[in-house]
Formats: C-alpha cells, sequence, structure tokens
C-alpha cells in the first residue's frame, strides 16, 4: 500500500468508508461482516479509517472502537461531530440535527471517544458546518480539543474555499472532505487548488460514485426504501437509465487500462492530485480487495483526458443532492 500524506499523519494512499457498514445504503450489515471488513482492510495496509457520528447514529463509531481498539496505534482514526442524531420531540426517536454550537461540539467528541473507546481521535471533522454559527467559533471549540488532547487534528466537510480559508486562519485544518469524482467535480470550481495552497489533504468520499461506477447498480427501483440514494436526482429512475448510457464507453476505458471499472474510478483520482486521498466504502470483502488494488493502476495522461471528456457535470444528469441537502452544504452543486 502507498501512502499519502494527512495533516501531521501518514496515511494509506486509499482509506476506507465505514459509513454503509452501519447506515445509508440499505440494511446495515451483521457485527460478524462489520468486523471481517475492518480486519481485512487492516490486514490489506489501510491505516486511515473514517466514521461520524451520525452513522448508524454512533453503531458505526461503536462497531469501530470495539474491533480496532487492539490496533488503535497502528492506525489514523477519523470521526465527525456536528451532525448526530437527537430525540428532538422526545418520543424516543432520533432525528439527524446540524449543530456546531461548541458546547455542542465538546459534548460529542466526549461521545465519540467513549464509543471509539479511545483517549484521542487523531481526526475529527466537522460534518456540516452550520451556517447559523460562525465558521471560526466552531473551529474555535475544536481547536480547544486539540489543546486538551481529546484530538489531534481537524477537518472541515463539504464547505467552501472561502469557508477552508477563513476556518485555516482560525486553527490549521489537516483535511477537507467532499464528495470526488468523475460524476461530481465541484471541489475542482476552487477546494481542490486551496486545498494545496494551504496544504490541507483532500479526502474524497463516494470516490465510486455510490456504486455507480462499479457497474454494478443497474437498477435503482428496487433500492431499498430508507436507502439514501433514492433522495439523489441523479439516481431517480429516468435521469438514472441516462447515466447508465455513459457506462458503456467507461467500461472500454477500464478494459483498456486493464482494470475493473471501480478500480478506474479510485485510481483516476489518486492522479489528480498527490494530496488526494480517496476512502471508498464497502461491505463485501471482494469489492474491498478489488477497491485497495486501484493503488496499482497507471492511468497515462490521454486516457485522463478521455475520461475527463466522457464523465463530468455536463455529461451527467441530475444533480447529487436534492434541495434539502444542498441547502446544508456550503459547496456550489452540480
Ligand atoms: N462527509 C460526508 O458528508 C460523507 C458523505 C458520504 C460518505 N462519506 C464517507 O465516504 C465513504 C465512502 O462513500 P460512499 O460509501 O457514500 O460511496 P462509494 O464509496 O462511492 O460507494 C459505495 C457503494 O459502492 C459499492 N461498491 C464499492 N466498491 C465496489 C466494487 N468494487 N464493486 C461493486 N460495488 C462497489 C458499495 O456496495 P458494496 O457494499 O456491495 O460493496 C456501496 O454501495 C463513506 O463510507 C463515508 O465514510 C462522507
Amino acid at each position: 500500500m502507498h501512502h499519502r500524506t494527512l495533516g501531521p499523519f501518514q496515511v494509506s494512499a486509499i482509506g476506507l468508508g465505514c459509513m454503509n457498514l452501519s447506515h445509508a445504503y440499505g440494511t446495515p450489515v451483521s457485527a460478524e461482516q462489520g468486523e471481517r471488513v475492518l480486519l481485512s482492510a487492516l490486514d490489506a495496509g489501510v491505516t486511515l479509517f473514517d466514521t461520524a457520528t451520525l452513522y448508524g447514529f454512533g453503531a458505526n463509531e461503536t462497531l469501530l472502537g470495539r474491533v480496532l481498539k487492539p490496533h488503535r496505534q497502528k492506525i489514523t482514526l477519523a470521526s465527525k461531530c456536528g451532525m448526530q442524531g437527537v430525540d428532538v420531540n422526545g418520543d424516543g426517536k432520533l432525528v439527524r440535527v446540524i449543530d456546531g454550537r461548541p458546547a455542542s461540539l465538546r459534548k460529542t467528541c466526549e461521545d465519540s471517544l467513549r464509543r471509539l473507546q479511545t483517549d484521542v481521535i487523531d481526526l475529527y471533522y466537522l460534518h456540516r458546518w452550520d451556517k447559523t454559527v460562525p465558521v471560526e467559533e466552531s473551529v474555535g471549540a475544536l481547536g480547544e480539543l486539540v489543546r486538551k488532547g481529546y484530538i489531534r487534528s481537524i477537518g472541515l466537510s463539504e464547505v467552501s474555499a472561502a469557508t477552508l480559508r477563513r476556518a485555516h486562519a482560525e486553527h490549521p485544518i489537516a483535511a477537507l472532505q467532499t464528495e470526488y469524482s468523475l460524476w461530481t467535480r465541484n471541489p475542482e470550481i476552487a477546494v481542490l487548488d486551496a486545498c494545496k495552497e494551504l496544504g490541507v489533504a483532500f479526502v474524497a468520499f463516494s470516490p465510486v460514485a455510490r456504486g455507480f461506477l462499479c457497474n454494478t447498480l443497474t437498477e435503482v427501483t428496487t433500492l431499498d426504501p430508507k436507502d439514501i440514494r433514492r433522495a439523489m436526482p441523479r439516481f431517480a429512475p429516468d435521469n438514472y437509465a441516462a447515466n447508465l448510457q455513459l457506462l458503456p464507453a467507461y467500461l472500454q476505458v477500464a478494459q483498456d487500462v486493464g482494470c475493473t471499472p471501480a478500480q478506474l474510478a479510485i485510481a483516476w483520482l489518486l492522479h489528480r492530485g498527490e494530496h488526494i486521498i480517496p476512502i471508498p466504502g464497502t461491505t463485501s470483502l471482494s469489492h474491498l480487495t478489488e477497491d485497495l488494488e486501484a493503488v496499482n493502476v497507471t492511468i497515462d495522461a490521454a486516457t485522463m483526458d478521455r475520461l475527463d471528456a466522457l464523465i463530468n457535470q455536463k455529461t451527467v444528469v441530475g444533480s447529487r443532492y436534492n434541495v434539502q441537502s444542498n441547502s446544508e452544504v456550503d459547496t456550489e452543486n452540480f
């Protein structure tokens, strides 16, 4: 496994996104399967593990805490605060709430530490910028957690270059995490360059386009009713059918390069910049092995151009987020 720099850490060039072991794409996997995936990633040389308070309303952090505790010294453990489940109606039902107030972030950090069974979290992201709180206040509170030794570094998720600069002036930011793949090019507007200039690692989430670029998700009407892709415009049946038309040419490129479609998607990201670290998510051991092999795929400049022309914000049909989700992020939406 190759390595890349993330703040003070050297991490595997491909990290593991752990969200879908507990959350997002249908029924969570069993505890045993979650454990198998995490330990197989460790065995394969993955050292960056990405979770969040939100995922499974704490269940994902609990899983990582239990399984990775014996390996804590070998890994860079990343989690997120500022978006969590709250019993807003007092009926025991948790609702997703964005809350970047300093006191809430401190409380969430204590909960994360307990669930992760660790004394310190290596990288703690503000999952969403709460636009009712100046970003300096939220990042200032996270800076206090660094000084107290509860976290080692600070990350941001889904913020614009301007917000990154404001936050970075308050406290050094180690990493910015945002969706980035062939079909989601928003970070190319300004964020990728700002990260490079400021020495901030760019962590690319949903790098295989939530399954689209793997050529295995051909039917979206059968997705689980709770699958979050159902609310995403580009996964709406008509839009998705149009997007599938892009795949035959993409599969031809993968064949020419000599890799699988998922590997091509991840390798494309690795070739976009040395400061980019993709974190694919999977519940399957064979997909995990396949995805991590992308580190050995080489793509020449002409093929990068071919891919750029083929799948981009102009050729994809439907935006990545619906109106509600888009109002919660600070990035331009394609
Ligand atoms: N900061 C944020 O707001 C945010 C938002 C979303 C995600 N994230 C992070 O980014 C991580 C990854 O993102 P993601 O899970 O949304 O998207 P992703 O990694 O692009 O896609 C995951 C989907 O692709 C499938 N897949 C992966 N590799 C495959 C392969 N080789 N062949 C076939 N199917 C494959 C998975 O299914 P199988 O399980 O069947 O493999 C899963 O349905 C998350 O786990 C999370 O840590 C962060």
